[in-house]
């Protein structure tokens, strides 16, 4: 992560005045892939590529945000903030402040700097950290305090109600609530949570296909649909099933021939990728990696295959690290459709995996990817 230092000499070179300072996390998911929103388990971890924020009081009136990444600068009275999404990187500080002023915080005159460095568009959730630490540094300069949860849960609307993705809690949750070394295991139903260790000689190699992502596309769009239609069939025999996080294999078997074929595979895959995430849970904590890297292989299978959200370049890359010295288990992880994969290696053996997977891939695809070697990181905090 670069030095919260340099953030902090630019804000008080650009509006002269110290700031606090705060950093909120990226993602990675080890396992549970669209779950979320089918109120069901996921296990991130937090990894150390955030957005940093630098938040300062001011007396003029405005509320002043600066994107250090974009070199860009918007300006509006506090008393005036817009109501709706422009299509502009400045949606995702203006939605977080638009959910806090719906709840009754007062937004004060403010300069805001932010810098990231979670890479765009890679499914590792570089807008949650940005809402997060936006939400984070304004409450910060109010002086209030709130529990992580529930800071998830506003910043999600953010992104629901005004950015306008309908994405589900995963990613807000654990930039919000990560620690550094250990895996989270969230029931999405009531947001309990248990921390899974990842053992000292584990590495995340997170490698980015360089095929880009979105939640707002069309894919995770389609895909959320198809989940509720199947869900909505099931609930007509079954009325106590309000989620797929309700549903069990068994009634996708009595009642599938109902369900028009697309949305039954992307309903078995929420329903068994469910019963995957706790077990992989079970298999960190026991300290059976062999078990957690064969759930992760079978995850990644119904993710391609059920869910069909994975692409070519994902499932070349999940292949190409199979028979790879060190390799615990890999996957797609986040949104679909692109992005990353997340490789469990063992970290002496991480350096010489990452190398060889970039030549494998570049070879295969063309494509030259980007990969790191991360760690599992503390969420939202303040820096100074
Ligand atoms: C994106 C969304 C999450 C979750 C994942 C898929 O990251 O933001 O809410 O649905 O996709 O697991």
């Amino acid at each position: 992560m670069k030095d919260p230092a340099a953030l902090h000499t630019w804000h008080k070179g650009r509006y002269h005045t110290s700031a606090q300072l705060y950093a909120a996390p990226g993602r990675v998911n080890l396992i549970g892939e669209h779950t979320d929103y089918a109120e069901g388990f996921v296990m991130p971890a937090a990894i150390d590529f955030a957005t940093l924020a630098a938040i300062s009081p001011r007396a003029d009136g405005q509320v002043v945000i600066y994107a250090e990444n974009f070199a860009e600068e918007v300006a509006f009275p506090a008393d005036a903030l817009p109501a709706v999404r422009a299509g502009h990187w400045s949606d995702y500080p203006l939605g977080v402040m638009a959910v806090l002023a719906g709840e009754g915080y007062e937004i004060p005159p403010l300069s805001l700097s932010l810098w990231g460095d979670v890479p765009l568009g890679s499914g590792l959730s570089s807008s949650a950290a940005v809402e997060v630490a936006t939400a984070t540094a304004i409450l910060g300069l109010l002086g209030v305090g709130i529990p992580g949860p529930q800071l998830a849960r506003l910043c999600l609307r953010a992104e629901n109600e005004f950015v306008g993705a309908n994405c589900g809690i995963m990613d807000q949750f654990i930039s919000a609530n990560g620690k550094a070394d250990h895996a989270l295991l969230l029931d999405c139903r009531d947001l309990s949570f248990r921390l899974a260790p990842i053992p000292e000689d584990v590495a995340l190699v997170i490698a980015n296909t360089m095929v880009k992502h979105s939640v707002a596309g069309a894919g995770y769009t389609t895909r959320r649909a198809e989940v509720e239609q199947a869900c909505a069939i099931l609930a007509a025999h079954r009325p106590e099933i309000k989620f797929l996080r309700d549903a069990t294999v068994a009634d996708l078997e009595a009642w599938g021939h109902e369900i028009p074929p697309n949305s039954l595979k992307r309903a078995r895959h929420v329903v068994t990728e469910n019963m995957r995430t706790v077990a992989a849970a079970g298999a960190l904590l026991r300290g059976d990696l062999t078990g957690l890297g064969r759930l992760m292989h079978e995850a990644h299978l119904s993710y391609s295959r059920d869910f069909e959200g994975s692409c070519a370049e994902a499932d070349t890359m999940v292949a190409l690290a199979q028979d790879l010295p060190g390799l615990i288990g890999a996957r797609l992880t986040g949104g679909g459709f692109g992005g990353c994969t997340i490789n469990l290696v063992e970290k002496d053996y991480a350096a010489a995996f990452a190398a060889a997977l970039r030549e494998r891939y570049r070879q295969a695809t063309g494509i030259n990817p980007e990969i790191h070697i991360c760690h599992a990181s503390a969420g939202a905090h303040q820096i100074v």
